[in-house]
Order: structure tokens, then sequence, then C-alpha cells
């Protein structure tokens, strides 16, 4: 089975996808092109759109400037206020099944609620973007921690940590899937299967990328046991560096496994430092702020990723510039810094979000890009 391979087998199984290649040191993707106001709660002015052309445009724009993923965000309802931030939202299996067609490079995710996807029907739906993309879909796993969210299903919203053990089920089943040439019983304390059969197998050897952005104690385990791309929250590289090295060894030490690591970034990139500065500030003032203390609400009950960016002074404004992720404002010099700053301290990647996608993308791919290939962190 699939992971009884070797990370090394892993990796040369993979050497050939923009997120395995060797060519760019710190892998760039972007996150949340599938949603109304992307990760911005703000009515401030913006070309981005909820539209199929608009986010076909973004991601065929993505692959233009060379960039290696784009990550959409799973999300079925908005958060109220008055923009209903995310309202409105395309799914992320089929969002991802056109993306795949319209592109030939760029690795194409979909992110799957697990309480809500079955997993026999989430390893087909992901064999056939594979087989569309030849061999370059990713899946996002989230466990659902948006309780709105999970009871339009009627779903039951289960204990903090229960939850990634009912992801662990639902992931081991659609890897059994993937990789296993015999139909599939299972017996499990939350999914069961009979003689369950899926062929085609994917593309992708051993199967398509797993990611997951848990971070809590439990979250953090489940992805250095499940994932090939996890996450943690980079606020200053000078002091990031044993958090980085720590889940790595974790990773390998307990599990034998060797993740990438990746971070996010929310970019307000100007020529200079002042018309950045102007940038972030309208961002904020047209910020929608009681959606975000709706989201800041339901996040602090449901999530334990986000307590102690919730207390600070600062977090309702980190929440309407870039959905609490570190905001990156500057000259393109200070934000290239940055992120070389982040690839030294060992961070394999990172997802982007941009108030205006397609201006901010061309403007990065202009002047940011070149200061990347030239620091060596970018081919
Ligand atoms: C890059 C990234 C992508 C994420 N995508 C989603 C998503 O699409 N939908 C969602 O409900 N949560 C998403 N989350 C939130 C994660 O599921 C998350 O960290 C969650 O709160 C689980 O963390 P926990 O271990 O604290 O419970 C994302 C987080 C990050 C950092």
């Amino acid at each position: 089975m699939a992971e009884h391979l070797s990370p090394d087998e892993i990796d040369a199984a993979r050497a050939h996808l923009p997120l395995y290649d060797d060519r760019n040191r710190l892998k760039l993707g972007t996150f949340a092109t599938n949603v109304s106001n992307g990760m911005s709660i703000s009515r401030a002015p913006t070309s981005y759109e909820m539209t199929w052309p608009h986010t076909l445009d973004l991601a065929r724009r993505a692959e233009r400037a060379g960039l290696d993923l784009v990550v959409p965000i799973g999300r079925w309802r908005g958060f109220g206020g008055e923009t209903n931030f995310n309202g409105e939202c395309f799914e992320t299996y089929t969002w991802a099944a056109g993306l795949a067609q319209a592109t030939e490079r760029i690795q194409v995710f979909a992110t799957s609620h697990v309480p809500v996807i079955h997993p026999i029907l989430a390893a087909k739906q992901a064999v056939t973007i594979d087989h569309i993309s030849g061999g370059r879909f990713g899946l996002n796993l989230v466990m659902g921690w948006f309780k709105p969210e999970m009871e339009m299903f009627g779903a039951v919203q289960r204990e903090h940590d229960e939850r990634y053990r009912v992801g662990e089920e639902w992931l081991t089943i659609v890897k059994r899937l993937w990789t296993e040439d015999k139909p599939l019983t299972f017996e499990g304390e939350f999914f069961s299967t009979l003689e369950a059969e899926s062929w085609p197998k994917p593309v992708q050897r051993p199967h398509p990328v797993v990611m997951n952005a848990g971070s809590s104690p439990a979250g953090s385990d489940f992805s250095a046991r499940n994932a090939d791309v996890s996450f943690v929250t980079v606020e200053d590289p000078a002091t990031a560096e044993p958090m980085v090295s720590g889940f790595k060894n974790m990773a390998w030490e307990q599990y034998g496994r060797r993740p990438r690591l990746f971070s996010g970034a929310y970019v307000v990139c100007r020529d200079t430092e002042a018309e950045a500065q102007d940038a972030l500030r309208e961002i904020l003032d047209g910020g929608d702020r009681q959606a975000a203390k709706n989201l800041m609400s339901i996040l602090g009950v449901q999530s334990r990723s986000f307590d102690d960016i919730l207390r600070q002074k600062s977090a309702e404004d980190r929440f309407i510039a870039g959905w609490s992720a570190p905001t990156f404002v500057g000259t393109p010099e200070q934000i290239a810094q940055r992120f070389v700053d982040i690839s030294g301290i060992g961070v394999d990647g990172m997802l982007l979000g941009f108030h205006d996608y397609a201006v901010e993308l061309d403007h990065f791919e202009e002047n940011v890009m070149p200061l990347l290939k030239e620091a060596g962190v970018r081919g």
C-alpha cells in the first residue's frame, strides 16, 4: 500500500510535480479564489468577483506567473454581516475539475469537509480530477469547525479531537481505495464499507497529494501522521525556527514521514511603503466588522488553532485583512525579504491571499518574483 513507500520513494514518484520538483525551493500558491471576498472581509474597491470567468482567469494568471498550486476554501455558507462574507462559494471538487481541464502545470486542489462527503465519493471524485489533470490533483482536508455549516447537512458537530479521529478513518478508506487492488470491506467506529470498488486508480503515485492545516495538538498530530503538506503560522521568522524544525522532527521521529511544511500570508505589496500602508488602511476602513465578529466568535469556540490570535488587540483587523494570516505589507524588496527569511527557517511553501488577486498577482510576478529568483528561492 502507498504508505509503505519510504519518504524517498514518495518524493521520487512525485518529482515531476511543481510541489516536489527541485526548481523552486519555496513553493507558492494562491488561496481562497473560489469564495466571495476571498480573504478580505472588506468592501474596499477591487476587481475581484465570484464568477467562473474570474476564478478561471486567476488560476491561469497564477500558472502564468509560475506559481505551483491553487487551493480553494471549503465553504458552504457565509458569515453574515453586510457582505455575508464568503457566502458565495464554488463547491471545490467541481471547481478543481474545471480548473484542471483549463490549466497545464499548476497543481489544483479541492478542499473537502470530512463529515459531509462520503469517503467513497471523495476517493472517486479525486481520482476523476486526477485523471482530468493528468496527475496534478491535491486534496486539502478540513474537519469542519463551522457549526452552522455542518448543521446545514444535519451532521453532528463532534467534539474537537474526535473530529480528527473521524478524519483518520475517512482518510484511511480513501487512501486504501486509491491504492489497493481488491474491493474494500471496512468496519470502523465511524464508517463502514462493504466490498467497495474504486477503479480506475489515480494517475499520481503513490496517490494524490494530501494537505491538512490542523494546528491544535490533535490537528498537528493528524497532519504529521497523514498529510503530505502541513501548515504552521509563522509570525516572525526570527523566532519560529524551533516550531518549524519541531514539527518536522516530530513527523520524522514518530511516524517516519516527511510532510512539506507550508505557511500563509496576506500580501499587500506596492511600489512604495506609503502606498502599501494606504492600501491596507483602505481595506481596514472598508471592513465588514460584523462579519469579522461573527467569524471570530464561532472560530474561538470551535477551533483551537486561533486562540493566540483571537487574544490580540488587533485581532479584528487581522481577520478583515487576510482571514488572520500574517500580513505582508510593503515594497517588493520588503516582501521578498520576508519570503526569503521564511524559506531560511525551513518552511517549504506559502499560500497567498491578495485583496485584488488579478491586479496584485501581475504586480507580484513583475516585481517580487525576480527578487525571489535573484535570492535563489525560486528557479
Ligand atoms: C491554509 C489553510 C487552509 C484552510 N482551509 C480551510 C477551509 O477551506 N475550510 C475550513 O473550514 N477551514 C479551513 N482552514 C482552517 C483549518 O481547518 C483549521 O486550522 C481548523 O481550524 C483546524 O484547526 P484545529 O486543529 O485548531 O481544529 C484552513 C486553514 C489554513 C491555515
